[in-house]
């Protein structure tokens, strides 16, 4: 039999480059290149030979060695690094803070409840006003007819502050509002001075204060939505027609509203307005009534020729009631969980 160790190299090179596996490289090793392969049987034939001969095949078959120990090789790595590759691959471990998901905010429930109100009132012909949280006694009780040592006084738990330290304040009383309606006195002094009314049609949305401890139906820190119409021949039936209109507009046309006579000392007469729930029941929303004629003086009006009403409400009872939630403290209790659902 007469072998070619060329024909060995060329057959044996394609079968480690189609090796699948180290063990595969391994056989094939042993197959074209060990003691029993082809090429070491091809030694045993060397003494059969001319010396010439014997240089010839002798050299063809070192060629034919080194060029299957190279193919060997050559697959062997190619197989390890890939091998390396997929370990690594399993292994890896992704230290990289990544965002979970690149979600987009919103704005807080309480806000998109205050704006919304804005909008209706706005729809309704209101303007928007505002006022400083931190007021002076005189805005907010003594203009509203609340004089110094007023009884009804004790109905809003006040949180006063100590201006003794701070220069050029004189005697005022300083103390985070208690309600937004100071503002109906600002209103009134801000449409005199500048001549911009009566009549006068605003709301005024904002943050206000109590000494209160925090339970599920109170916040030391709340909102209030007031509404302050000046003008001529204001009656308790514009006042009763506009919180209908408005609990439709913002409720829906299923719901209705009624008054029922309450006591402020900045109204008169007063009234507290309710809303009617699913359930047949009636849901206090806030309080109103026309606006006493001491507060209007106190706003530089004459009550001769202007009447008017006012009303006044918490926005975060309101979105309480709306979504119906049934504790006020997870308004402020930041839990994503819960303010992602609005
Ligand atoms: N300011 C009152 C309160 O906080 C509500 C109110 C506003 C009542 C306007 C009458 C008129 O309880």
């Amino acid at each position: 039999m007469t072998v070619d160790p060329q024909q060995i190299a060329v057959e044996g090179a394609a079968a480690f480059v189609a090796a699948e596996s180290l063990a595969e490289i391994h056989e094939l090793e042993l197959q074209y290149l060990g003691p029993q392969s082809l090429l070491s049987g091809m030694k045993a034939s060397f003494r059969d030979l001319e010396p010439e001969e014997r240089k010839v095949l002798g050299s063809q078959m070192n060629a034919a060695r080194q060029q299957l120990e190279l193919a060997a090789q050559d697959s062997r790595s190619k197989l390890e690094s890939a091998a390396r590759a997929a370990q690594l691959a399993t292994e890896r471990v992704d230290l990289t803070e990544t965002l979970a998901k690149a979600t987009v905010g919103h704005s807080h429930v309480i806000t998109q409840t205050w704006e919304r109100l804005e909008d209706v009132f706005c729809s309704m012909g209101f303007t928007v006003a505002d006022g400083p949280e931190v007021e002076t006694d005189w805005f907010n009780f003594e203009a509203l007819n609340l004089p110094p040592a007023h009884p009804a006084r004790s109905l809003w738990d006040t949180l006063y502050l100590d201006s003794s330290q701070l220069e050029g304040l004189g005697e005022e009383q300083l103390l985070l509002r208690t309600h937004t309606s100071p503002v109906q006195i600002r209103s009134m002094l801000r449409a005199v001075r500048d001549g911009s009314g009566p009549p006068i049609y605003v709301v005024c949305p904002g943050r206000v204060y109590r000494r209160d401890t925090a339970d599920a139906t109170h916040l030391p820190v709340f909102h209030q939505i007031e509404g302050l119409v000046i003008d001529r021949g204001i009656t308790m039936g514009d006042l009763a027609g506009t919180i209908e209109s408005f609990v439709k507009a913002y409720f829906g046309d299923e719901m209705t509203s009624r008054l029922r006579p309450s006591y402020f000392p900045f109204t008169e007469p007063s009234a507290e307005f309710d809303i009617s729930a699913a359930d047949g029941s009636w849901l206090e929303v806030g309080g109103c009534g026309m606006v006493h004629p001491n507060v209007l003086r106190a706003g530089g009006l004459d009550p001769q020729e202007w009447s008017g009403f006012a009303f006044g409400f918490g926005i975060d009872r309101l979105a309480k009631i709306r979504y119906g939630v049934e504790d006020l403290r997870e308004f402020v209790t930041n839990d994503v969980r819960f303010l992602s659902q609005f």
